[in-house]
C-alpha cells in the first residue's frame, strides 16, 4: 500500500496516527504542512519524514510567488529552516532537505527558469522516493545473509514499509526472510510510549501475512533469556561516523541484552542514514518529546498531576554492541570508524 503519494502538487500521507484503527489520510499543500505532518507524526520513520520533507521542498517551490530564480532559492531556503527543524534526529530529513537544494542551486547554475526549477524539484523528490524504495529491497537482500533458517526475529518500533518509502529496512530484512522461506516469526516490541511496534509493525506484518507477535518492551529479556530469539534487527535515526546508532528509545537496551545472550544485534538502514560530519554519539541530538505521550495512555492519564515525565524519543546504542550494520551496499561488520568510512567510499553496486 502507498503511504506517502505525490498527486500533481498535493502531498498525501497516510495518518499514522490513526493505525491500526483506520485509514486517515492527511493532505499537505505547503511546506508548512508538509513540515507540521513530520512534527505532529502523521509520518514517521527516518526514510520517511526525509522523502516526506523532500515532496515539502517542491511543495514551496510550486508555492512560490517569486518572479526570479533568487526569489525562489530564498523562498527554498526558508522551507529548508521550517523542514529541518521539524524533527531532530533522523538525519534523512536533513539529508533529503539539502539533496533538494543542492539540486535546485545545480539548475539555477545550469541556467534553469522558476517553471524549469519547479519541475525539476518535483522529479528531484520522486527519484529520491524510488531511490529509498530500492535501497530497502536491496538491504532485505543483503541481509539475509545474516537470517539462519527458522528465524525467530526480534525488532523494535516500527522500521518498516511505514516508515520508509516502502518495504522497510529492518522488516526489509523480515520480508526477505519471509519471501525466501527462512522465517519463523516476527517479535515486535511494543514501544512505548507511541506503539509503533504494537500498532504499526504488527499492523503491517499481519496484512502481508508474517507471523508476527507483539510484546511489551520489557518482555524482551525474558524471551532472550529463554532462548526464543535468533536474531535482533532494528532501524536507525542517525548513525554516527564511528558508527553508534541512535534509534527509538529502547533500542540500547535491547543491544545490551542481545551482548549478554550473544544474539547477533543487527541495524538496517540506507547510506542516507549515516552522518560523518558527527563522530560518535555525544553530536548526535537526541529528540524530547511531550511527556503527555507518556503520562496519557489512551487518553487517560495515567502518571499523577504534577510528576515530571522523562521522554526522550531516541537513545544511542554504542558501535561496539553492534554485530553488523547492513546498507544498500552490503554488510559492514564488524562496525568502526575505519569500517564505516570503507564501506561509505565503495562505489555504489
Ligand atoms: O519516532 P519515530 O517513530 O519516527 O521513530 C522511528 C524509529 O526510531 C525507527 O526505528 C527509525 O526511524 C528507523 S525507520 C526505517
Amino acid at each position: 500500500m502507498e503511504h506517502i503519494i505525490w498527486d500533481r502538487g498535493t502531498l498525501r500521507l497516510l495518518d499514522q496516527r490513526a493505525l491500526p484503527d483506520s485509514l486517515a489520510v492527511v493532505e499537505a499543500r505547503t511546506a508548512a504542512e508538509a513540515a507540521a505532518a513530520i512534527r505532529d507524526m502523521v509520518v514517521r520513520g527516518a526514510p520517511a519524514i526525509g522523502i516526506a520533507a523532500a515532496y515539502g521542498v517542491a511543495l514551496a517551490a510550486r508555492g512560490s510567488q517569486a518572479g526570479d530564480v533568487a526569489g525562489l532559492l530564498s523562498d527554498l531556503e526558508a522551507a529548508e529552516a521550517l523542514l529541518k527543524s521539524s524533527r531532530p534526529t533522523a538525519v534523512n530529513l536533513a539529508w533529503a532537505v539539502d539533496r533538494m537544494l543542492s539540486s535546485a542551486r545545480r539548475g539555477a547554475a545550469a541556467g534553469a527558469s522558476v517553471p524549469e526549477l519547479r519541475l525539476r524539484l518535483e522529479a528531484e523528490a520522486v527519484a529520491l522516493h524510488r531511490e529509498d524504495v530500492a535501497a530497502c529491497r536491496a538491504i532485505g537482500k543483503n541481509g539475509l545473509a545474516l537470517v539462519p533458517e527458522r528465524a525467530r526475529i526480534l525488532t523494535h518500533c516500527n522500521a518498516g514499509a511505514l516508515a520508509t518509502g516502502g518495504y522497510g529496512t529492518a522488516l526489509g530484512i523480515v520480508r526477505a526472510a519471509h519471501e525466501a522461506g527462512r522465517l519463523t516469526r516476527v517479535y515486535a516490541d511494543e514501544t512505548r510510549p507511541y506503539l509503533q511496534g504494537a500498532r504499526l509493525t504488527a499492523w503491517e506484518l499481519q496484512r502481508d501475512g508474517i507471523p508476527v507477535a507483539v510484546l511489551c518492551d520489557n518482555t524482551a529479556g525474558t524471551l532472550l533469556a529463554r532462548g526464543e530469539v535468533d536474531l535482533i534487527v532494528v532501524g536507525a535515526d542517525r548513525i554516527a561516523a564511528n558508527g553508534d546508532t541512535a534509534n527509538k528509545v529502547g533500542t540500547y537496551p535491547l543491544a545490551v541484552l542481545a551482548k549478554h545472550h550473544q544474539v547477533p544485534f543487527v541495524v538496517a538502514a540506507p547510506t542516507s542514514t549515516f552522518d560523518l560530519k558527527t563522530p560518535d554519539r555525544r553530536g548526535i541530538p537526541i529528540e524530547e518529546r511531550p511527556g503527555d505521550e507518556v503520562a496519557l495512555v489512551g487518553g487517560r492519564r495515567v502518571v499523577p498531576e504534577g510528576v515530571p515525565v522523562l521522554h526522550p524519543a531516541f537513545d544511542v546504542t554504542p558501535a561496539a554492541l553492534i554485530t553488523a550494520i547492513v546498507t544498500e551496499r552490503g554488510v559492514l561488520s564488524p562496525v568502526t570508524a575505519v569500517t564505516v568510512g570503507g564501506h561509505l567510499r565503495e562505489p555504489r553496486p
